[in-house]
């Protein structure tokens, strides 16, 4: 288990699902956790949790997708948090319908938050990390960012930007002390993301959704071992590479599946 005594993490996204258990293992570790989301009640409940473990974490509300008031809201956590040693971009949001049914707005609403938000904090508080020598660059992407998601065009197409940059910023960043981690989760429970309004039911079964206690082992294992991928569960990697294998195979094979789960 990593000991994270003295060091400072930012999660975002931290008012609910996956975002506050990550926040609160943090803090179990020993981080100074800081929480971001829009929901100031919510991040209040979470912020007590950590603060069990942590006095010193704090909270900021913020809109990531106002893409403007990123900058601000990284110098006011560096200024109030100290310099962040650890920064989860985890706020995300899904978008379940089918490309016939997506507008242009919807693409661009799906990719600011998703993909261009965790850019700009993660290039905000990156000078930081160089001057200090450290720092680890967490991003929570999604299986749907290797595996062409049925319903999900917008949604996998800014998890697979948001990994395609992570992969660069990894060999990048090299000799820097800064390290690079992607989690690409599969269906995980106890969050807001499957009920959230404005899209489709999911076509999977959300049965076999894992607890999000699991990424919260994956990010904690990542920056422990430094590694750069994980997927929840690990099994996802076999899939990821057999669809490598054979594309034409893999995009069969879901349209088969998908047949079947809207068939009546
Ligand atoms: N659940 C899964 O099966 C699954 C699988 C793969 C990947 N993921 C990824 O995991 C991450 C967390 O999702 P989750 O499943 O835990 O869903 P969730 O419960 O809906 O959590 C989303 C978080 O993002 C925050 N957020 C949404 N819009 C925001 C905005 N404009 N500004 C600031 N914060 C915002 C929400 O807080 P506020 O509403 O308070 O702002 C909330 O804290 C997402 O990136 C998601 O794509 C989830």
């Amino acid at each position: 288990m990593v000991t994270l005594t003295g060091r400072s993490a930012l999660v975002t996204g931290a008012s609910s699902g996956i975002g506050a258990v990550v926040a609160e293992a943090l803090a179990a570790a020993g981080a100074r956790v800081g929480l971001v989301a829009r929901r100031k009640d919510r991040l209040e409940q979470v912020l007590a949790r950590c603060r069990e473990h942590t006095p010193d974490s704090a909270l900021w509300t913020a809109d990531l997708a106002d893409l403007d008031g990123i900058a601000d809201l990284a110098a006011t956590v560096e200024r109030e948090l100290g310099g962040v040693d650890i920064l989860v971009n985890n706020a995300g949001m899904p978008k379940r319908r089918r490309v016939q049914d997506t507008s242009p707005a919807d693409a661009e609403e799906v990719m600011r938050l998703n993909y261009l938000s965790p850019v700009r904090l993660t290039l905000a508080l990156l000078p930081g990390m160089i001057s200090r020598g450290r720092g680890h660059l967490v991003a929570m992407g999604s299986v749907a960012a290797r595996l062409g998601p049925p319903h999900e065009a917008a949604y996998g197409a800014s998890k697979a930007a948001l990994t395609a940059f992570w992969e660069s910023m990894a060999v990048d960043l090299d000799g820097t002390g800064v390290q690079v981690h992607i989690v690409q989760p599969a269906l995980i429970a106890g969050t807001e993301l499957f009920t959230l309004p404005g899209n489709e039911e999911p076509l999977s079964d959300l049965s076999d959704a894992l607890p999000p206690q699991d990424v919260a082992d994956a990010v904690l294992g990542l920056v422990g071992d430094g590694g750069f991928e994980r997927y929840v569960p690990g099994w996802f990697s076999e899939m990821a590479s057999g669809k490598a294998a054979d594309v034409d195979a893999f995009v069969a094979g879901v349209k088969e599946w998908t047949r079947d789960r809207l068939a009546p």
